[in-house]
Parts: C-alpha cells; sequence; structure tokens
C-alpha cells in the first residue's frame, strides 16, 4: 500500500487550499472542495474494505452511490490543510444510496465533511449529468463577486454580461455564464437542490451575499473559472462609479465567439 500522503491528487489538492487561502477566497473556515476520485486510485492507498466511521448525509444521491470523493472538513481552516492534511481532510464512499457516508481516511479528530456536503454532492451528480468529466466541486467567498452582488442587478443575463465587458477572456473562460442564487441559508438539502439545478446550465453558480461555486473537470480548471470571474468583478468594482468612456460591445463579444471558436450561452447576447 502505498503513502496516502503522496498521492498526486490529495498533494494537488492541498496545494490548491492554500492557494485559496493565499487568495483571499477562504478566511477562517470559510470554503470546501469535494473531488470525486476513481475507486482503483483510493484502493491504491488504502483497504477500501476499512470503514472507519459511517456518518448519515441527511439527503438521498443515488446517482453518487459507491462513489469516493475527497472532501474538506467543516470548521476545518484552509490556511492549515497543508500542516495535517488527515485532520482537515477526509476520504467517504457514499453507500445507502447516498444517505450515509462511510469515512475511509481522514477527520482523525473525530471531525466530519464540510456543512455544505449536500450543494457538494448534489451539484457533482448535477455536473456528471451533464459532463460525465466532472471531478471537481470547489466554494470560496471570493471578494469582488460578492462585494459585486451587493450593488449589481442579480439577474444572471446581466450579472453575466457585466462579467464578461470587464475583460477579454471571460467569454471564453466561461460562455455559458454565470448562474445567480439569491440569498438562502447556506448548509441545507435546500440551497444544494437549488445549487444543482443551476449547476445544469453553468460550471459557475454565485451564491448573493455569500460567495460562488466552480465546478469542472480537475482542480486548476475550476479554480480558474472562480479565479477569471473575480478578477472580472475586481475590474467592475474599480470601474463601476466612474464615467465609462467606452467597453467591450455586444459585437466585440460576437467576434470573440468566432475567433475562440465559443458559443455564448443562447439568447444572452441579444
Ligand atoms: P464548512 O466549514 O462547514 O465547510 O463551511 C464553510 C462555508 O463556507 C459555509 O458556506
Ligand atoms: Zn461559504
Amino acid at each position: 500500500m502505498k503513502d496516502i500522503l503522496t498521492a498526486p491528487w490529495l498533494v494537488e489538492l492541498v496545494r490548491t487550499c492554500t492557494n485559496m487561502y493565499a487568495h483571499g477566497w477562504d478566511e477562517r473556515n470559510g470554503g470546501n472542495i469535494s473531488v470525486l476520485l476513481d475507486a482503483a486510485d483510493v484502493a491504491a492507498y488504502l483497504d477500501c474494505k476499512a470503514v472507519l466511521r459511517t456518518l448519515p448525509t441527511g439527503f438521498s444521491a443515488p446517482a453518487l452511490d459507491g462513489k469516493y470523493f475527497l472532501v474538506t472538513g467543516t470548521g476545518k481552516y484552509f490556511k492549515n490543510v497543508q500542516y495535517d492534511p488527515a485532520v482537515n481532510l477526509g476520504i467517504v464512499r457514499l453507500a445507502d444510496g447516498g444517505q450515509t457516508a462511510q469515512l475511509l481516511w481522514g477527520f482523525t479528530d473525530g471531525g466530519k465533511f464540510t456543512s455544505e456536503f449536500p450543494a457538494h454532492m448534489m451539484s457533482h451528480a448535477a455536473r456528471l449529468s451533464v459532463d460525465p468529466e466532472n471531478r471537481v466541486v470547489m466554494h470560496c467567498h471570493p471578494n469582488n463577486l460578492l462585494a459585486m452582488t451587493y450593488v449589481h442587478d442579480l439577474d444572471e443575463k446581466t450579472f453575466t454580461r457585466t462579467l464578461w465587458q470587464m475583460e477579454t477572456e471571460c467569454i471564453v473562460v466561461f460562455p455559458e455564464g454565470v448562474n445567480v442564487l439569491p440569498w438562502m441559508v447556506c448548509g441545507t438539502n435546500e440551497i444544494g437542490q437549488a445549487t444543482a439545478e443551476k449547476m445544469k446550465t453553468a460550471r459557475l453558480v454565485v451564491w448573493a451575499q455569500h460567495g460562488i461555486y466552480g465546478a469542472g473537470r480537475d482542480l486548476d480548471e475550476t479554480f480558474g473559472l472562480i479565479e477569471t470571474a473575480e478578477k472580472a468583478a475586481a475590474v467592475y468594482l474599480k470601474i463601476a462609479h466612474l464615467p465609462w468612456k467606452q467597453t467591450i460591445t455586444v459585437a466585440d463579444l460576437h467576434q470573440l465567439e468566432e475567433r475562440f471558436g465559443v458559443k455564448a450561452r443562447p439568447g444572452w447576447l441579444d
């Protein structure tokens, strides 16, 4: 059996948590990440028959039954993940149609998976239904996107159009746009279901006055999505109160579609 602390997917998650903390996206215990793992990848490092604890999830997710996830712990600080991965992270296998999570590694202080587990698991199921390669769901509290949800219209099309116009690369990176949820109580099955519904049409879902969810095939893609949207939000907040002399026009956005072979969400450039 190989040493799990050397598993490339675990090392990459630790580095990502450290990087997200450095970006200021994850104050205190803010933010959480889950990564779908292959059974064979886990079996190279762990005895998958050795279940340490069985944790109720409070929801069902039949599509994820038997699947393995590396996930951050509730109340854990991203800044500390690098110093003690086994306390701050866990590997679980969903069972009983998703109603329980079997802990195979981690949460060594008796902890458990993030309070946003419903939003993570339901989002995985939703993303896998539209992209079988999706592996990552990431949540954090980036300053500028968060601030933007106080002063910008929350209509998804309008919100997306503003982001697309704040930086040329945006429409290339997230042509499907961003979806937006109004403020809701976090950590509930309700916000999980609402997030998952929004995840069927976009990899980015803004939680008004809270933060953002991203999804992607790997940690780089998902981090990069949030990074790009957050940069655009930062530009918006720098210029929103100033008189604009020019912007990226809808005609310009159409030119970008053509040049980069991407298609904006149907109707969102009308
Ligand atoms: P957890 O510590 O339970 O992961 O919660 C952090 C958070 O960002 C809640 O939305
Ligand atoms: Zn949060």
